[in-house]
């Protein structure tokens, strides 16, 4: 009866994680520890590098926050009073101002948005940007239309102008150039969203922001149900401007002098997003460049383009700055937050969308009933609070831990350089790449590689023979990621380093069975 229940969720998943022994369940959580049901029954300690896809960089039911929960509770504090005031949450945006102004070193206020999940999040930022930029077509419509009646009523309506710009005779009379001018802005004013996203990136699994996440397998049986992004190359400046010229579309207007009236081209607002993670997560932990980051600023800027910082995965403190986006310099028009900013225990997003931008209407447009919560935004305020205290201790601790982390795992990679290729990241979003295995001795390891799935063949070996719990990304399968809370603790580093060695040494000996003994 049991397993008949079981397979009712997840059945496929849990068979496919059951052949490379992840099947384990987890009883208890503390700190960066997860204790694995053992056969006699007793909790197996693991040390958990996964840290929940990265929600957990303060670590498993840290006390302090499972303290102010159990107390919300015992206070019997209101959870779902909507439209009431919310002063948690009023506490949350404000928080995160203060740490945006003084790690971006800027004074523009950022608006904040609550949602339920990081994908939700997106497609805040996402409806956003859209609304937007709906207003900004009809404010350039309507711009257009009254220079038109301008022309018009000048007494110019007999008179010729050039309409070379839209391939009519340089001498054509005014009613002429002005409907060829409504048709091309017709057309123009209709272009869907120009959505720009990058390769590799990841931006959730829902109907909007599922088209935003490159992963083929991800986007493309769903790609009817909503706007198609183009996606540019990461870290390759000129191809993003290419994909931001090719996109461009050209409205028409005309400009009115006391005599004369003259056809000029303007940029429509096509440009709804480019979105961009500071560090790409789910596509192999891949850190953008201070000159890429450079780029988007300027493009964005250039084109009229909001520029969405996905800070889900990257964000709330995990690669030693609260925003990862202000190593690079690079300032979003939309910041997005989920993961971590629960602290473990809360469900939440906060899309934070700058005052320049921030159209108040669209507060009457999106809600959603568990948003903005009172136990979700109390939590995000204690979450705040720990990572501001002590001047900013924990971002220290991210930074250092991250040093250590990073050390240990590059001391493998010289071991065994043709077997790891490469170890990147920032803070505590680090990856391990592994190299093309087919030559490596291990059948079974360049079997599975070739499959995609030897990530999973590592993630069961660590976990079995080292008590170390990590995976690949779905979209990155030979790079393992590792993204342990701030507890994380020199041994349990060690300890992963020890694991990595012997897997590097089974892999180097071509010895399937050692792979595959647990
Ligand atoms: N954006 C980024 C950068 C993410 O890493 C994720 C999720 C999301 C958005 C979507 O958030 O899952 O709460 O809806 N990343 C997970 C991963 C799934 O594997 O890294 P969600």
């Amino acid at each position: 009866m049991t397993s008949e229940v079981k397979e009712l969720v997840d059945g496929v998943l849990h068979r496919a994680t059951a052949e490379v022994g992840l099947d384990v369940e987890y009883v208890r959580a503390r700190g960066n520890t997860v204790f694995a049901r053992g056969r006699d029954g007793t909790g197996v300690p693991v040390a958990d590098f996964l840290g929940g896809y990265g929600a957990l960089l303060l670590g498993h039911n840290h006390p302090d926050l499972v303290a102010h929960l159990a107390n919300l509770l015992a206070q019997e504090t209101p959870v779902l009073v909507q439209l009431s005031s919310q002063p948690a949450a009023d506490e949350v945006v404000r928080t995160l101002n203060r740490v945006l102004h003084r790690e971006f070193d800027v004074d523009e206020p950022y608006f904040g948005v609550f949602a339920n999940s990081g994908a939700e999040g997106i497609e805040v930022a996402l409806k956003h940007a859209e609304f937007d930029r709906g207003q900004r077509v009809d404010a350039m419509r309507a711009e257009i239309d009254e220079n038109i009646g301008a022309a018009l009523s000048a007494g110019l309506a007999g008179a010729t102008v050039d309409g070379s710009v839209l391939g009519l005779p340089v001498g054509s009379a005014v009613d002429e150039v002005v409907e060829e001018i409504r048709v091309r802005n017709a057309a123009a004013f209709a272009t869907g969203p120009r959505l720009i996203a990058l390769s590799g990136g990841f931006h959730g699994k829902l109907v909007g922001s599922g088209q935003l996440t490159h992963n083929h397998d991800y986007r493309s049986p769903f790609a009817s149900l909503a706007a198609q992004a183009t996606f540019a190359p990461a870290n390759e400046p000129e191809a993003l401007r290419a994909v931001f010229e090719d996109a461009r579309v050209t409205a028409y207007d005309l400009r009115i002098t006391e005599t004369r009236a003259e056809v000029v081209r303007r940029d429509a607002p096509v440009f709804c997003a480019l979105l961009v993670e500071p560090v790409q997560g789910e596509g192999g932990i891949v850190p953008l460049t201070a000159e890429f980051a450079k780029q988007v600023q300027e493009l964005g800027a250039e084109f009229g383009c909001p520029v969405v910082v996905d800070e889900i995965q990257s964000g709330t403190g995990r690669t030693g700055t609260f925003f990862a986006s202000a190593q690079l310099g690079l300032l979003g028009d939309y910041y997005v937050l989920s993961k971590s900013i629960g602290g473990g225990l809360a469900k939440l997003s906060v899309t934070l969308v700058r005052a320049a931008r921030y159209r108040p209407e669209f507060e009457m447009v999106h809600s959603s009933t568990f948003a903005k919560d009172g136990l979700s935004t109390s939590v995000a305020a204690a979450v705040l609070e720990l990572l501001e205290a002590g001047d900013g201790a924990l971002y220290r601790v991210a930074a250092e831990r991250g040093r250590r982390l990073s050390a240990a795992l590059h001391e493998v990679r010289a071991e065994y350089p043709e077997i790891i290729t490469d170890v990147r990241g920032l803070g505590l979003l680090q990856g391990v790449e592994f190299g093309d295995l087919s030559t490596s001795g291990s059948t079974l390891a360049a079997q599975l590689q070739a499959q995609g799935q030897f990530g999973f063949l590592a993630s069961g070996f660590l976990l079995h023979e080292h008590r170390i719990r990590l995976f690949p990304t779905g979209s990155a399968p030979n790079t393992l990621r590792l993204e342990p809370s701030v507890q994380v603790t020199d041994e349990e580093i060690d300890r992963l380093a020890t694991g990595l060695r012997a897997l590097c040494a089974l892999l180097r000996a071509g010895d399937d069975q050692g792979l595959t003994a647990f």
